[in-house]
């Protein structure tokens, strides 16, 4: 850890919807931890930044290490390794490992298709805690097209039962959209098929690469209601045999959602090339410097300290209407790279919120290029994308 005296922060105390203890801005009990951008799939949603870093800056097994030592010794306990696709490092095993030495719950968020059984058993051998596999239908023919890899399907199937047979908790993680919502009552029995602990039913938002893929993706308010009638029918028939989380479509919504639990207060990201990010898609955010962990400031005084983390904070950047919203300290203003998607800046009031001066304007929109039906995707690609070749 780097001999430094940080500043002791002047955070405000806040309170938790639905808390009714008081709980300061301690230090996330959890860390994304994005270990590389490749991947072999090419989903048109993906969360990375639409530059994508390359393998050459990526960090070290030696610096996740140290990574790790300084999460575990200021009090973090859940580091989830993501990418890209993180079983594309070799040496996911070993970080594993030394995620378990360390004292750190390891969750895996995989997109499967690379891994094996040997593998699979070593992961859990070295101490992983938890798989998670995001599946993008749910027959082959639908979702290897979206996900851009042939045969891709049929390997999650694969390693979802391998990580069950390992003894590993398992979450499938369904993305949803317009091209695949009609799969959803499918997706939900795959779920409970593969004897999965929770299914994350999330749809698209849209930042980064599903921005740019928005007119082949965003659902109609039609299938948005279905949407959410299915989820709660399965939610209901479902309890104590498959948890069901939902992330509904917020272009569709009222209120924005608490966007990664309000900015710089339960969460934190660290880049393939070492970058501690508020969020998985703050770079999308244009002007925005962030700190490293390969600079000379540790993790902790960068959560604590950095301009970064500090510039959408709690509530007093906040503009009106949520400057005197009763609900600020519920949503936090909203999802902030939504804000800067939308209107060119992130202080905005995120136009997913009913009192936006935006929100019957996106909400229009979104209905308008649903009815378009513009299905051909762009890939993500290390290139700024690959459109989809036309159907024959
Ligand atoms: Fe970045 Fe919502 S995704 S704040």
């Amino acid at each position: 850890m780097t001999d430094q005296t940080p500043p002791v922060a002047d955070f405000q105390l806040v309170t938790r919807p639905g808390e009714d203890q008081r709980t300061e801005y301690g230090i996330p009990l959890a860390v994304l931890a994005e270990l590389t951008h490749r991947c072999p799939l090419q989903c048109p949603y993906c969360s990375n930044p639409l530059e994508l870093e390359a393998a050459s800056k990526e960090l070290t097994t030696a610096e996740w290490f140290k990574i790790m030592d300084e999460l575990a010794e200021i009090g973090v306990l859940q580091i989830h390794f993501s990418g890209g696709e993180p079983s594309v490092r070799k040496d996911l095993v070993d970080l594993v490992r030394h995620a378990t030495k360390v004292g750190l719950y390891s969750n895996l968020i995989t997109s499967a298709v690379m891994l094996t059984r040997a593998r699979m058993q070593e992961l859990a051998d070295a101490g992983l805690c938890h798989v998670q596999i995001s599946v993008q239908g749910a027959e082959a023919a639908l979702a290897d097209r979206v996900g851009g890899f042939k045969n891709g399907h049929v390997k999650k199937l694969e390693a979802a039962r391998w990580t069950r047979e390992v003894g590993l908790p398992l979450t499938i993680n369904a993305v949803m959209h317009r091209q695949n919502l009609h799969q959803l009552p499918q997706i939900i029995d795959m779920a409970v098929a593969l004897d999965a602990d929770r299914l994350e039913v999330a749809n698209v938002q849209y930042y980064g690469w599903a921005l740019k893929n928005r007119d082949a993706l965003i659902p109609s308010f039609a299938q948005v209601e279905e949407t959410n009638r299915i989820v709660a029918e399965a939610q209901d028939r479902l309890a104590g045999v498959l948890d069901i989380d939902y992330v509904v479509p917020d272009y569709y919504a009222q209120r924005p959602k608490q966007c990664m639990g309000g900015w710089g207060r339960q969460f934190f990201n660290i880049s393939p090339a070492g970058k501690v990010l508020p969020c998985h898609a703050a770079e999308s955010i244009t002007g925005m410097e962030f700190d490293s962990v390969r600079g000379n400031k540790s993790i902790r005084w960068i959560w604590d300290n950095s301009e970064a983390f500090n510039k959408y904070r709690g509530t007093g950047w906040m503009p009106e209407p949520c400057k005197s919203c009763e609900f600020k300290e519920i949503d936090f203003g909203g999802c902030r790279c939504q804000a800067f998607a939308l209107t060119g800046s992130a202080g905005n009031t995120d136009p997913a919120c009913v009192k936006s001066d935006l929100h019957a304007a996106i909400f229009q929109q979104a209905a308008t290029e649903a009815a378009e039906e513009q299905d051909r995707f762009t890939y993500r690609n290390f290139s700024g994308g690959a459109l989809e070749a036309e159907e024959l």
